[in-house]
């Protein structure tokens, strides 16, 4: 996908307050169509005009991959972060125009496995609500353990006990809950397949924990966005446009390769797919390599560099693009 990759047209359809940080948007296109098909872990990018600053955030799908009338997302609101969750949560309202991207799934289920065990930590629930409905249709078994600060924050706690009963355990970090992640993957049977979704550290405890014991890494799946970080401006050359352009302190170079009308390709806007990975021609100075995509070596070696997370500081960058 690319800035001119093509968008659906979509009007707001509802806003709810799901609590105190959290809201969640239903989308319906405009031009009367049906909705893409997706599959649950999908994300779209939702593009806002935030007071003349273009933003492109990716949010998981969470409404049912069959329901083809709209798209449903939440977003928590994030205070001190670049701004995407708190102009959704201060200025989107139902009934206004937006457009959004179409649905890229990073994180599937696997279809080979027998049994789907799922940990999800804070908003990191919404794409399993979306790949729980799938498996319900499909008769998939599953089961979701949901660590969240208290049951104030849980989003969705009470429908998903509701709709998902005994198959659900919920884990209040405030009430001292913590899931006992030994004994959850020693006692899964052959042919189970492990997906995290939740903060950074949730992330790298339960596959560090899950490698230790003995999970084949191909049964074990993660899905982390991480937000563009921010930090000093810096500028950059463009070899193949021929542009030098300026990365401001809140912005990305992958948005301000956008905003020169560089095209520049993007899956997740958040270092996890390796789409945007962009060759170095000539670096004088240090990259800070913001993302979980290239491995040590080649962070090392200063031949590649991630746009959508990654920044640069020093006396010159020359990229290909
Ligand atoms: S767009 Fe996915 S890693 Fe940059």
């Amino acid at each position: 996908m690319s800035v001119k990759a093509p968008r659906i047209p979509v009007t707001v359809a509802e806003v709810v307050e799901v609590n105190a940080l959290i809201k969640r948007f239903r989308f319906v296109r405009s031009d009367g169509q049906p909705m893409p098909p997706f599959s649950g872990g999908a994300h779209i990018v939702v593009e806002m005009d935030d007071h003349g600053t273009r933003r492109l955030n990716p949010y998981s799908l969470m409404s049912v991959p069959e329901d083809s009338e709209g798209y449903s997302i939440s977003v928590r609101r994030d205070d001190v972060g670049r701004g995407g969750s708190l102009f959704l949560h201060q200025h989107v309202k139902q009934g206004m125009a937006m457009q959004i991207g179409y649905p890229v799934n990073l994180f599937a289920l696997d279809q080979r496995a027998k049994k789907h065990l799922m940990i999800a930590g804070g908003i990191g629930i919404t794409p399993f609500i979306a790949q729980m409905a799938q498996l319900t249709s499909l008769g998939g078994r599953f089961e979701l353990h949901y660590s969240v600060r208290n049951r104030e924050l849980g989003a969705y706690v009470d429908e998903l006990k509701a709709l998902y009963g005994d198959r659900i355990h919920l884990y209040f970090d405030d009430d001292g809950d913590k899931i006992d992640l030994d004994r959850l993957l020693a006692g899964q049977s052959f042919g189970t397949h492990l997906y995290v979704c939740g903060p950074k550290g949730m992330i790298s405890w339960v596959r560090s924990t899950a490698q230790a014991a003995g999970w084949p890494a191909g049964t074990v799946h993660s899905e982390e966005f991480l937000a563009p970080p921010v930090g000093q401006p810096f500028t950059v050359e463009l070899a193949q446009s021929k542009k030098t352009i300026t990365v401001g302190p809140i912005q990305s170079l992958l948005e301000a390769m956008e905003a020169a009308n560089v095209e520049a390709p993007y899956l997740c806007r958040g270092g996890a797919c390796g789409q945007c990975e962009t060759d170095i021609v000539s670096c004088d100075g240090h990259i800070e390599h913001n993302d979980h995509w290239l491995t040590d070596e080649q962070k090392a070696s200063n031949r590649k560099i991630m746009p959508c997370v990654s920044r640069f500081g020093g006396k010159a960058l020359v990229l290909d693009r």
